[in-house]
């Protein structure tokens, strides 16, 4: 049977928290050792500048993320690991499906609707900062996936409609042209897997309620004792259901370990108690990790050479792709 080709990007804005660890990149890396599964994973710094025109964040980024990825135990030997940036051919494919993905279905990509809908509500001109790269980010999106024949996109629930998306702009050209493309489908983690941040809402970079993945471990601990409880005192039964301590809990704990605390909330644990375990719980897992991310970060050359072999692997598909796509719309050598 053909090996399942698993294929997901990162935008390059931010610096990876216990979110994207739990809900993004430890399923995705866990996935990658499988015999079954052809991984293909990469930083999405082209999508970058759609919202970020900060030259030092898109780079420090880039490095934290593939630090990142290397430190937990990606292995770039066995998954594809490589920039976008570094594959000519996803931009020239860009342009390929831009002649061919209908406007209409770009305007109703949600993103680009949730900014004309807020122009509207503050009196602007409904296209007020709205640039071609915020208008056109699916079709972007639609030739990392397409280039790569991936079947299967593990995503966030705000990106399933991007890669349904992709999914018809392959229809499309395959139906006009040639069967170029394979037919992409999303894959998203359960609910279970979208953890909460400080504030008890779900955790992102938006809200400003994360906990960053490799920060020492005294702020490490410091952010932990920063999540929001009630005021119930030691001995009181605490309800783990509506506790993100215990949400986070069970995202790193054993089933075993989970059973275990779930009866002590209900036996009355001090928040701080609790509190205590969970940082020992998530430190442990981290540990290690976070010392390989310090070291790689010390050693920008070494990340880099990774990246541009990851690159040159990506490379001999997306040429091999991108000749084909050239041939179906007839831009090929004349003699
Ligand atoms: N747009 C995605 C996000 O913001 C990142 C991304 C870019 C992506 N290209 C992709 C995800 C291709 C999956 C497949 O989360």
């Amino acid at each position: 049977m053909a090996k399942e080709r698993v294929l997901t990007g990162i935008t390059t804005t931010g610096t990876p928290h216990l979110g994207n660890y739990v809900g993004a990149i430890r399923p995705a890396i866990q996935a990658s050792h499988s015999d079954s599964v052809d991984s293909f994973f990469f930083l999405a710094d082209y999508h970058a500048l759609i919202k970020c025109q900060d030259p030092a964040l898109v780079r420090q980024s880039s490095k934290e993320i593939a630090a990142t990825w290397l430190a937990l135990g990606l292995d770039p030997d066995e998954a594809v690991f490589y920039r976008q940036s570094d594959i000519p051919q996803i931009t020239e494919l860009t342009w390929v499906l831009c002649c061919n993905a209908a406007k209409g279905l770009m305007n109703r990509a949600h993103a680009y609707k949730a900014a004309v809908q807020a122009n509207l509500e503050s009196g602007d001109d409904p296209d007020f900062a709205v640039t071609m790269g915020l208008f056109s980010y699916p079709v972007l999106m639609a030739a990392d996936i397409l280039m790569f024949n991936a079947n299967k996109i593990p995503v966030g629930k705000d990106q399933i409609q991007h890669v349904e998306m992709a999914r018809d702009i392959a229809q499309r050209f395959n139906h006009n042209f040639a069967d170029v493309f394979t037919l992409p489908e999303a894959v998203v983690g359960d609910d279970s897997a979208v953890l909460q941040g400080l504030d008890g809402r779900k955790m992102s970079k938006s809200y400003n309620n994360t906990i960053p993945l490799f920060d020492t471990e005294k702020k490490l601990r410091k952010s932990i004792n920063k999540i929001k409880t009630n005021l119930l005192e030691p001995g009181e039964p605490k309800d783990p259901d509506d506790s993100t301590v215990f949400q986070l809990w069970t995202a790193f704990a054993s089933p075993r370990e989970t059973e275990r605390m779930r009866a002590d909330f209900v036996n009355g644990i001090a928040w701080g108690e609790a509190k205590k375990q969970l940082f020992e719980l998530i430190n442990a897992e981290l540990s290690d990790a976070r010392l390989r991310y310090n070291q790689l970060m010390e050693d920008p050359a070494h990340i880099e050479s990774v990246l541009q072999k990851g690159a040159e692997r990506a490379r001999i598909h997306s040429a091999a792709l991108m000749k084909k796509v050239r041939e179906a719309v007839g831009i090929s050598s004349i003699g």
